[in-house]
């Protein structure tokens, strides 16, 4: 390559350099040589450029003082100073420029290397603002910030990070980013974990932690790394003060949990509450149906008491009166036949008469129909003694059922007892009812003779009650395993099926006030029950009725023990 192809070389690279490159005298400021990139940049020729001073360019008041200096050979390299650059259509621009001095062949030269600064100034300017909005938004944020970088070093911080930590004035003027860290780890609870989160810079994940600060307060640290590019440069930390929450929390669960327990603790009284008055209920339901019973039993017990002392009067009444006319007729009757034997006598001697008076004796004998009243007096006296007796038999029944051997558990027979009964309501039956004893002999039972006599009256009265006109009564009596069955049975007007299930009530009746209180039921199921026995019912309306009392042949020894219904 020839001298004169590497100087045409030599000036190419000159032309392609970013920088304007001005070569000038010192001695009278003139520009000697410009490169193309000078020419497309202050719009100039390179003609038009020889022919002009430097200060024709560089023509700021400082500038101009500078290049007098030069002039007067006072002159030295200067590095990267900024500047303005006159061009050809009176704009100026911002330039970057370098003073390079030089020798060349004894005389000074001044090269001038400047670059068009406007782009850089453009993004500078734009890059401060961002910077400008970022600190704002950071000092605005209620977050506090921290901003570790790669080295462990404090790249950055807000006030509201420095206020919430009250970090010393002292560290915060010296920049002592160790003395910072440190005095943030020792004033955590969880000395370790703050410690090791701030260290951890090239940690690549997002991390929550609760840091309780030893003063009492919490804070929520969320950190993340900060990356450029692919690159981890550092970690960001938001602090955010929520002791208050925390406090409004934990005031908030307390307050909740207190509630609950106070919910549980009034539930339970209330169940207990609930228990005491469900069992209070029980007790007075059960303390009202006694009452009930022995309201009941009081009743029908005086009823039947009235009914046993009238009858009992009655039987004693009655018992002097066929007392002394029972004697008198034994008397009479002795006394007939004493009487009769004379009589005989008489009769026998009659023919020693003489005939007027044999004949007068006769005609009386005639009138008087003496063989007749012969005759006829023993049956006469026969028959009144039946019926003596029979007025006796009555009386003894009246005195049975009116208990006189009071309410004691005996060994009795019930057709005992009903025959006594019967005679004792014959005549509230007799109209009504054709009654038909089918009696099995059953054999003695233990049992309170007298109330079941008021069972057995209660059932013989409500048939005959049923009954309008005539009808049909039948009792009967069976046995079978160790149980004496009585069966009262009515040809009468039957129950209706909605009252079936109510006619041991007490007071359920369908009679007319006055007529039936509503108890003879309720009692004779009582009665039977503390016997240990029961009491079933058929009916149909129109055809009749059927009691069944089905009784065991012993009590239980504790219903014997215990004579409940008196
Ligand atoms: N054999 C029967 N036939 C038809 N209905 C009957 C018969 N026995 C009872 N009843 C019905 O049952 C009701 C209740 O009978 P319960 O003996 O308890 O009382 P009452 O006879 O009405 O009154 P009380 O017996 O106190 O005089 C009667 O009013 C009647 O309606
Ligand atoms: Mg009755």
């Amino acid at each position: 390559m020839s001298t004169e192809q590497r100087i045409q070389l030599r000036q190419l690279m000159l032309d392609h350099s970013p920088h304007m490159m001005l070569l000038v005298d010192p001695s009278d400021l003139r520009i000697i040589v410009a490169n193309k990139v000078a020419e497309q940049v202050l719009g100039y020729t390179a003609a038009q450029l020889t022919e002009m001073l430097v200060t024709d360019i560089e023509s700021s008041l400082q500038d101009v003082f500078y290049w007098e200096d030069v002039r007067g050979g006072h002159f030295q390299d200067i590095d990267a100073q900024e500047g303005e650059y006159q061009r050809a259509d009176g704009t100026q621009i911002m330039v970057m420029k370098s003073l390079r001095v030089l020798r060349h062949e004894d005389r000074w030269l001044i090269l001038i290397l400047a670059r068009d600064a406007r782009q850089e100034r453009k993004v500078e300017d734009v890059l401060e603002q961002t910077l400008s909005q970022l600190r704002t938004t950071l000092e605005a944020t209620g977050n506090g910030i921290l901003v570790i970088d790669w080295h462990n070093k404090i790249a950055s911080m807000n006030r509201q990070f420095s206020e919430m930590w009250h970090i010393p004035d002292a560290f915060l003027r010296n920049g002592n980013d160790a003395a910072i860290l440190e005095f943030l780890t020792e004033n955590v609870v969880e000395l370790e974990v703050c410690r090791e989160r701030l260290q951890q810079v090239s940690d690549p994940h997002e991390a929550l932690d609760l840091l309780h600060l030893r003063d009492g307060r919490v804070f929520e640290c969320r950190s993340r790394p900060q990356f450029l590019g692919e690159r981890i440069i550092g970690r960001v930390f938001g602090f955010l003060d929520i002791t208050e929450r925390e406090h409004t929390e934990h005031a908030l669960r307390e307050s909740r949990d207190q509630l609950e327990n106070r919910v549980h603790e009034r539930t339970l009284a209330l169940q207990m509450a609930n228990i005491t008055l469900e069992s209070e209920k029980a007790r007075q339901s059960e303390l009202i149906r006694r009452l009930g019973e022995a309201q009941n039993q009081l009743l029908q017990s005086e009823k039947m008491a009235s009914i046993g002392v009238l009858a009992a009067g009655v039987a004693h009444e009655i018992n002097n009166p066929v007392g002394f006319v029972n004697s008198n007729l034994s008397s009479l009757q002795r006394y007939m036949q004493s009487l009769m034997r004379l009589l005989d006598a008489y009769e026998a001697r009659e023919m020693h008469l003489p005939d007027q008076d044999r004949g007068e004796l006769n005609a009386l004998r005639k009138e008087i129909d003496a063989d007749y009243l012969r005759e006829d007096l023993g049956s006469l006296l026969t028959e009144s003694m039946d019926g003596l007796d029979r007025i006796k038999r009555i009386v003894q029944d009246m005195k049975d059922f009116s208990h006189v051997g009071g309410g004691d558990v005996l060994v009795a027979n019930v057709e005992t007892g009903l025959d006594s009964t019967l005679n004792v309501v014959w005549n509230e039956l007799k109209y009504k009812a054709e009654v038909i004893k089918e009696y099995g002999g059953v054999p003695d039972i233990e049992c309170i003779p007298s109330q079941l006599n008021q069972v057995f009256m209660n059932l013989l009265v409500n048939a005959a009650h049923a009954i309008e006109s005539r009808g049909r009564i039948t009792v009967r009596t069976s046995y079978e395993n160790e149980m004496v069955t009585v069966l009262v049975s009515d040809t009468g007007s039957g129950i209706a099926a909605e009252n079936l299930g109510r006619i041991f009530e007490p007071f359920f009746t369908t009679k007319p006030v006055g007529k039936g209180t509503g108890l003879g039921l309720s009692l004779s199921y009582s009665i039977v029950q503390k016997h240990g026995g029961r009491i079933e019912v058929d009916s149909e309306i129109g055809k009749g009725t059927t009691f069944r009392v089905i009784l065991p042949r012993q009590m239980s020894p504790a219903i014997a023990e215990n004579d409940v219904v008196n």
